[in-house]
């Protein structure tokens, strides 16, 4: 189910010039473990839901290799639109998305966050790190005013032509699922 938070009007930043849909986060509303991706895709864009083309297919595999249900979870992005050609967010955007992220934090209330690739990890906790450095380590982070245990995972897209990378994934989709009392 949607936490309909960012409204499908929303105007805080430019790329709700260019979207399709405004994408918001879905799955459990009560979820103890959230993952927290970049932004929507091209796929994402025209459905309205997030995480549901290649790179989605790949975390519903590391999810399903934990032995956790998409339902049992709650997923949503660092921004709830497209960003023209997939380009990385930029700060400004970043910013005016941060009350939707942080409305759906407080809402859900995760024990666990999963951080999915460097963007979302240096966003969200200030992390420089490789992602080589930093995968499936464990920090904390500040949302919605409480620190909340996290985990950095590969991004997905970032799996998908790498095999080791998913080893990797799985490995922290496990790490966060036990963490968060889900195994
Ligand atoms: N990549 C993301 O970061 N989020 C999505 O929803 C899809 C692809």
């Amino acid at each position: 189910m949607s936490v309909a938070l960012a409204g499908p009007r929303c105007r805080l930043c430019r790329l709700s010039g260019t979207r399709t849909h405004v994408v918001a986060g879905t799955g459990d509303r009560e979820a103890s473990l959230m993952f927290i991706g970049e932004a929507p895709g091209r796929d994402e864009d025209l459905r309205g839901v997030p995480f549901v083309g290649r790179a989605g297919r790949l975390l519903d595999g590391a999810l399903a290799a934990a032995g956790v249900s998409r339902d049992d979870v709650y997923i949503t992005n660092l921004v709830k639109c497209r960003p023209p050609g997939n380009r990385r967010p930029k700060g400004d955007e970043v910013q005016a998305c941060r009350a939707h992220l942080e409305a759906e934090v407080r809402a859900v209330g995760p024990e666990v966050v999963c951080l999915l690739g460097q963007t979302v990890a240096r966003h969200l906790a200030g992390s420089r790190g490789r992602m080589r450095d930093i995968a499936g380590k464990e920090i904390t982070v500040k949302l919605a005013g409480r620190e909340v245990q996290a985990f950095v995972a590969y991004h997905p897209a970032a799996c998908l032509y790498r095999r080791e990378n998913v080893e990797s994934l799985t490995e922290t989709v496990r790490l966060c699922a036990e963490a968060a009392g889900l195994r």
